[in-house]
């Protein structure tokens, strides 16, 4: 059994008032100056990454999104309330991409987590319409094991039925309780009607308090 890392949630309602692209890069060490908390989301390819960004942000072309999966390539930098970092990665688990180019994102992603000192928190996305996949539960064993705090955040909630909508996270608890002993933190998402969003502010929000400069 693993022990749980988990920051605890409120209700306080932040507004984000300047949203700004800072830079993109392959290289963990070309990343901004880590003086301030950063917070990255990762997931599947096309799970819906760069919009919700755009969506925390409220900005609409902020992070670049497309209907095709791989369209984000590498770390990129947001800054919220000159204060604050999003990140948004690459998807995982892009069944076209090559062998060699699945290796060398795996590296750098990999390194991108484990050293980046003012990570914050991970957000694992989720398509709330699948069944748990192994690739996630995989993802999330690895970042339980290296000790990166992370939250599961489902998205696209929109695309569920009401009854779909009351019965997909039982399967996903069912899953996980295999291995975990408590369920992390989880946001329920839309990019399509803000679904979630507030929530999300406010867990970010409450993080931010604890963020000592390194
Ligand atoms: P990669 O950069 O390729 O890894 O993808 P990503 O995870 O950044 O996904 P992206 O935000 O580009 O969205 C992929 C597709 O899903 C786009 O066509 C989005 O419009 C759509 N999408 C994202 N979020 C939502 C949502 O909440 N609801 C609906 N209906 N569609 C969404
Ligand atoms: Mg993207």
């Amino acid at each position: 059994t693993k022990k749980t890392i988990f920051a605890t949630n409120t209700k306080l309602i932040m507004k984000v008032n300047t949203a700004e692209f800072v830079m993109s890069n392959q290289d963990i060490t070309k990343c901004p100056i880590p003086q301030i908390p950063e917070y990255a989301f990762i997931g599947r390819s096309n799970v819906g990454k760069s919009s919700l960004i755009n969506t925390l942000a409220n900005v609409k072309n902020l992070a670049k999104t497309s209907g095709k999966p791989g369209k984000t390539r590498l770390i990129n930098h947001f800054i919220m309330n000159k204060s604050w970092y999003l990140v948004d990665l690459p998807g995982y688990g892009f069944a076209k991409a090559s062998k060699a180019h699945r290796n060398k994102y795996e590296k750098f992603i990999n390194e991108y987590m484990m050293k980046r000192e003012n990570l914050m928190n991970v957000f694992l996305l989720i398509d709330s319409r699948h069944p748990p996949q192994h690739i996630d539960i995989d993802f999330m064993e690895w970042l339980g094991t290296s000790g990166i705090p992370f939250s599961i955040v489902f998205t696209k909630i929109d695309k569920l039925n009401r009854s779909q909508k009351g019965s997909f996270y039982a399967a996903y608890e069912a899953e996980m309780l295999k291995t975990w002993e408590e369920m992390p933190p989880h946001f329920i998402t839309s990019s399509e009607t803000k679904d979630g969003r507030e929530e999300l502010l406010a867990y970010i929000e409450e993080i931010n308090g604890s963020f000592v400069k390194p």
